[in-house]
């Protein structure tokens, strides 16, 4: 059975995550479990703090809400991480995650988390689909360049600005669809 770990940078119940849950059901319907992370809902969680532990422990000291999700993607096969666009960037809770992605990069600054892994991106945006677009890249090189896993597709849609524009809109969820059967 594979494992599937989602990574939610929305304050509230919306687009990306909606698009996320989409991808992320294909995955499940193919027998992998779920374990998806609201970082808003979190009540110890710290960014990096620039320590350095990571580089002799070989993966993040810091011992808060984060450290779960950290240890879940060591063992996941699937990572699926979305945001909604803010001023022009990923949210501040999703950031404050990726910064903890640090001990993922060992002292030599060789990835320790095992690659073969498949990865999904979210972003959502109201108009700035410039900013969306680079702001997914962005998510991607961390993945797909950092740590060398497998950038599976990514989904930048714009016009999301009720909650439920995403869950109404049947070319953005069956792109979803498509992405999540590429899913281990
Ligand atoms: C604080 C804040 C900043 C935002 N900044 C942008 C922006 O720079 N560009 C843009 O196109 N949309 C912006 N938006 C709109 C959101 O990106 C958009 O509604 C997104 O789909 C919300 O995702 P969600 O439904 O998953 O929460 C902003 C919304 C908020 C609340």
């Amino acid at each position: 059975m594979t494992s599937t770990v989602v990574i939610l940078g929305s304050p509230r119940k919306g687009n990306s995550e909606a698009i996320a849950m989409a991808i992320a059901n294909e995955a499940k319907a193919k027998g992998s479990t779920i374990k998806e992370y609201r970082i808003n809902s979190l009540k110890n969680a710290k960014g990096c703090q620039s320590c350095y532990g990571c580089k002799k422990a070989g993966k993040c000291v810091v011992k808060d809400d984060i450290s779960a999700i950290l240890d879940d993607m060591r063992a996941a096969d699937n990572i699926i991480v979305a945001t909604p666009l803010y001023f022009g960037h990923a949210t501040a809770q999703y950031r404050m995650v990726e910064d903890r992605f640090f001990g993922f990069l060992g002292g030599d600054f060789v990835p320790n988390i095992a690659s073969n892994k498949k990865v999904a991106v979210v972003v959502t945006c109201g108009s700035g689909i410039d900013g969306a677009r680079k702001t997914a890249a962005e998510m991607e090189a961390v993945f797909g360049g950092f740590f060398k896993m497998e950038v599976v597709g990514s989904i930048v849609k714009g016009g999301m600005m009720a909650p439920n524009a995403a869950e109404n809109d049947a070319a953005v969820m069956a792109e979803a669809k498509a992405i999540g059967q590429k899913l281990a």
